[in-house]
């Protein structure tokens, strides 16, 4: 937790630091509380957020690209890519998850509007939920499929069918990421930015505090160097599609009224800040190759053979 230093406090008025004290209190009691509730849970049986559900949101229509999800990565449709990464997150299967991972088990299903891509999941073994058209984003579509589940979940994984090399291991950080940390509602996770991207305005950056909680994303270049430049020195960090909530945060997250820095800056996530929630951030190694346009197709797949994946 981040204590006024002695510096800023005789820098400020008594008036602003008492205030800043109050915010400090207040932000430290409900750390507290979030602590004593973690410890709760643990006390009675060690499992804080133990049910865990890896939704796959996927539709049809893109402007961008038409069938997206269905199209073929060295012979095999980009979704079950996706499934079969996100699968190995849940070691083999149910039982053997809860097995290797008595902290958490871990389901995987892919969320659809589109009977396309239902039959084509089913028949690689996903099970599917069918969620309705009007959802308009993947973020609804997730908690959509939430609701028609059997089971209740404490976290939700939201994992972008469009990022078929995910590692595991990159979904299995944001879930104990949630899990250890009580105050968060919210995870996800960045890599290093090349240099080369740092005023890509499709790459989004994030800065983090010490404690690893986001602070803020932009579409700019964050933190912006005097220069004009971009600093090769600087560790700049790149967001990464993959995010998980907790479920009853993602109940109420599409229904939160957009807000000014999200819209300025069309990033989604800024709202989960703006309203004051507090969002974990994992750092990993990770080589991004979302598929957005056809071409990408290709790029990924020469990847693929470069590297042997089949
Ligand atoms: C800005 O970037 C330059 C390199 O481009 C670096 O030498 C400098 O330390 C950075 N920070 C500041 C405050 O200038
Ligand atoms: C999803 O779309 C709706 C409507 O455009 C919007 O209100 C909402 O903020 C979007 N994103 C999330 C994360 O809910």
């Amino acid at each position: 937790m981040a204590i006024c230093s002695p510096s800023s406090m005789a820098a400020s008025g008594s008036g602003f630091s008492s205030k800043v004290w109050i915010a400090h209190g207040l932000v430290l009691g409900a750390a507290v509380a979030a602590g004593a509730y973690a410890a709760f849970y643990l006390r009675r049986g060690g499992r804080f957020r133990s049910r865990v559900v890896g939704i796959i949101p996927a539709r049809f229509a893109s402007t961008r690209f038409e069938g997206k999800p269905l199209v073929e990565i060295l012979g095999k449709p980009m979704i079950q890519r996706t499934w079969e990464r996100a699968k190995l997150a849940t070691t083999l299967d149910r039982i053997e998850a809860l097995v290797a991972f008595p902290f958490y088990c871990f389901v995987s299903v892919v969320a659809t509007d589109d009977e396309r891509i239902a039959e084509c999941c089913r028949g690689f073994g996903a099970d599917v939920i069918i969620t309705s058209e009007s959802c308009r984003n993947g973020t609804e579509r997730c908690n959509e499929a939430l609701q028609k589940l059997d089971k209740k979940y404490d976290i939700v994984v939201n994992i972008q069918g469009d990022e078929p090399l995910i590692e595991p291991e990159i979904i299995d950080g944001v879930v104990k990421a949630l899990q250890g940390a009580p105050d968060a509602v919210f995870s996800t996770a960045v890599t290093s930015l090349k240099s080369e991207d740092g005023t890509d305005t499709n790459r989004v950056k994030c800065i983090v505090d010490n404690h690893g909680y986001a602070i803020y994303f932009s579409r700019g270049l964050i933190p912006y160097n005097k220069s004009g430049k971009v600093n090769p020195k600087f560790p700049y960090l790149l967001h990464l599609g993959i995010q998980s909530y907790v479920s009853k945060f993602l109940r109420i997250y599409p229904e939160l009224p957009p807000t000014p820095l999200q819209l300025e800056e069309d990033l989604e996530q800024l709202k989960v800040l703006e309203n004051g929630y507090r969002m974990k951030v994992i750092k990993v190694d990770h080589d991004a190759h979302g598929v957005d346009t056809p071409e990408d197709v290709e790029k990924i797949e020469a990847l693929m053979r470069e590297r042997n994946l089949s």
